[in-house]
């Protein structure tokens, strides 16, 4: 089997990459990655030598090098997580989430038509469904959920989503798609909220939070996302929508103080800044669908993949020191400088 990983060089693309190579060692994995300031090779090092991988730097937007791709390695299956990922990134500059997010999902499917590859995946995300009420926790995402977009990111999420619907229903593409909500874990980019604090606190430095921080989200360890997907290419029925969560929601600022007791460092480094445009109060899956079909649920509680996951930043600086220095000093400062 011949499966391109799309934005293995990013948090969860990676994360799939491990997952798939130990849990399918017969498989070849060939990873498609532009290597934006989120991809990064060095997360890709320990699998650089397995015979199974292949790394090829593109732009999922390039036909060309896609289509090369394709007709060198006829793959039977393609999973696309290569995106524009960052919500407040999408505030600032929108354009840049509809050419990747997109016009990259578009080629990536033209390409899946014309090399008839049996399955195209596309990772998505619950935030194509807008929020939920704080004060209605009997709501939860389903599948049937109007698509209702908060941020440029997601709207970018749900134009990928319908224009994948399409190709299923015009061309007979097989897709599958898995919205899931947010992952946490290691090689997690630092610009994200758990190791952005966790990176923070460590150097005694302020941890922004936005808002009134009671913001919910419902948290993933990034294993049990990988291990969703995974099932979901062998086992999902094609032209299906699949929810990936569950009941690990957080809010914010709970999630800020866990970070700060687990360091022993104090909660008045907390400060809080102007909230997030438009921003999301509660994002909650019902994963009933994938639970019932496919057998799977979350394996990690979120007390337990939070302790991991600060034990990884703190065994591996030298994977995240690099990514701080240099250009992220200026995103911080452009983000972050008048809140
Ligand atoms: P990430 O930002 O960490 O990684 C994105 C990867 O895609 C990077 O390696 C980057 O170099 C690559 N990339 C970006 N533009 C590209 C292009 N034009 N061509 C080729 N490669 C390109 O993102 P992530 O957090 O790992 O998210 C992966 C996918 O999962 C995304 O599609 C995202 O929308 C979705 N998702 C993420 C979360 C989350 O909590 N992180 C939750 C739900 C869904
Ligand atoms: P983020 O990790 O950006 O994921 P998403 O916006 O896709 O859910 O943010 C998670 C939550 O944390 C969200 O409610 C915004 C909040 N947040 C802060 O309060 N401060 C920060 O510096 C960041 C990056 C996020």
């Amino acid at each position: 089997m011949n499966i391109i990983v799309t934005g293995g060089a990013g948090f969860i693309g990676s994360n799939f990459v491990f997952h798939m190579l130990k849990a399918h060692p017969d498989y070849r994995i060939i990873c498609l990655d532009k290597l934006t300031y989120a991809g990064n090779l060095s997360t890709l090092e320990p699998v650089m030598d397995n015979p199974n991988f292949r790394f090829v730097k593109a732009d999922i937007c390039d036909k060309e090098a896609v289509d090369k791709l394709f007709a060198e390695e006829k793959p039977d299956i393609v999973v696309n997580f290569a995106a524009e990922s960052h919500v407040d990134r999408s505030i600032e500059n929108p354009q840049i989430f509809l050419e990747t997010n997109i016009i990259g999902t578009s080629v990536l499917m033209d390409a899946s038509r014309k090399y008839g590859v049996k399955r195209y995946h596309q990772v998505s995300t619950d935030e194509v469904y807008g929020d939920l009420p704080l004060d209605r926790p009997d709501l939860f995402f389903t599948e049937q959920t109007p698509i209702h977009t908060s941020s440029p990111y997601s709207s970018s999420k749900a134009g990928a989503d319908l224009l994948v619907l399409a190709y299923y229903r015009t061309y007979g593409l097989p897709v599958t798609i898995s919205r899931c909500s947010n992952n946490y874990g290691p090689y997690h980019f630092p610009e994200k909220l758990i190791p952005l604090m966790i990176i923070r606190a460590l150097h005694d430095e302020s941890l922004p939070v936005y808002g009134d921080g009671l913001n919910v989200r419902d948290w993933l360890y990034v294993e049990d996302h990988c291990k969703a997907i995974d099932l979901i290419i062998h086992n999902g029925k094609v032209g299906e929508v699949y929810n990936v969560g569950g009941h690990n929601e957080m809010a914010n600022i709970d999630i800020v103080k866990l970070i700060l007791k687990e360091l022993g460092k104090s909660e008045d480094l907390i400060t809080y800044v102007t909230d997030r445009a438009g921003h999301d109060r509660r994002y909650a899956i019902d994963p009933t669908k994938i639970h019932n079909d496919l057998g799977w649920l979350p394996e990690t509680k979120f007390a337990d993949g939070i302790v991991k996951t600060i034990r990884w930043y703190l065994d591996n600086e030298a994977w995240w020191q690099p990514i701080i220095s240099g250009e992220y000093q200026n995103y911080y400062e452009k983000m972050y400088g008048d809140k």
